[in-house]
């Protein structure tokens, strides 16, 4: 794939995960979802109650999150993760569906919040090497190699040195992750690869917590 023009939304990476999962979900959907104590995404396991998304709330997320600095999200559904960032001095959040922005915004609005709709793979409006923190939960999960490698090329320019970056992604080595077809082909030894082919250094690895996948730690 080529890195410099990485291609648009409506190629067929981006529809088949669009397919699988968001072209069907309908407005009630989303409502009926949102109805799991008022926050989309909750039925999926509050971090707050539910003990592995706790212990990665704990590890992964809180102890990063600084007044100081600058943070990014890509990916918050209903914002689930986004409402732990909140403390950071400015947090860009960043989605492919416009749909998804405006239903974590009913929630977390707060002036050090920027939405960023994107085209699925890029950061605009975000300035070069501004970023100190960025975490993704749920979104890698479903998202192609070629995706996740064009992910990775981007964040590069946005990302300052000795920024942390968390990525929750799909682990095909678990059965929970085979039996999902949701989930994109991903194992910890391809994304090993393509966050050391990218020139990141990798931090630590979580191939416990999650049944179904694992997290990655790296830093530039
Ligand atoms: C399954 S939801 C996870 C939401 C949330 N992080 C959570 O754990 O509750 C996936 C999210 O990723 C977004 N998304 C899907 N593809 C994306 C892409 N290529 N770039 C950015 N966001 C994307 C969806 O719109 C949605 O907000």
């Amino acid at each position: 794939m080529d890195i410099e023009n990485p291609p648009e939304l409506a190629s067929g990476m981006h529809l088949s995960y669009r397919c699988r999962y968001w072209r069907q979900r309908s407005k009630n959907a989303i409502k009926r979802e949102w109805s799991y104590g008022g926050i989309y995404g909750l039925e999926w396991g509050d971090p707050d109650t539910v003990e592995p998304l706790r212990f990665i709330r704990d590890r992964y997320v809180l102890p990063y999150v600084n007044a100081e600095q600058c943070a990014v999200e890509i990916g918050p559904g209903g914002g689930r993760w986004t409402r732990y960032m909140l403390g950071f001095r400015r947090l860009y959040v960043v989605d492919y569906y416009g749909d998804l922005l405006e239903e974590v915004k009913k929630h977390v609005r707060k002036p050090n919040i920027e939405f960023i709709k994107n085209n699925g793979t890029d950061f605009p409006g975000i300035g070069d090497r501004s970023v100190n923190y960025l975490f993704s939960f749920g979104t890698f999960v479903h998202l192609d190699e070629h995706v996740i490698q064009t992910y990775l090329s981007n964040m590069k320019r946005i990302l300052k040195a000795g920024a942390n970056v968390v990525i929750h992604y799909s682990d095909k080595t678990k059965v929970m992750a085979q039996i999902n077809e949701g989930f994109a082909e991903n194992t910890p030894g391809k994304m090993r690869s393509m966050v050391s082919e990218a020139g990141y250094e990798i931090c630590e690895e979580d191939l416990t917590t999650m049944w179904h996948s694992s997290i990655i730690r790296f830093t530039i």
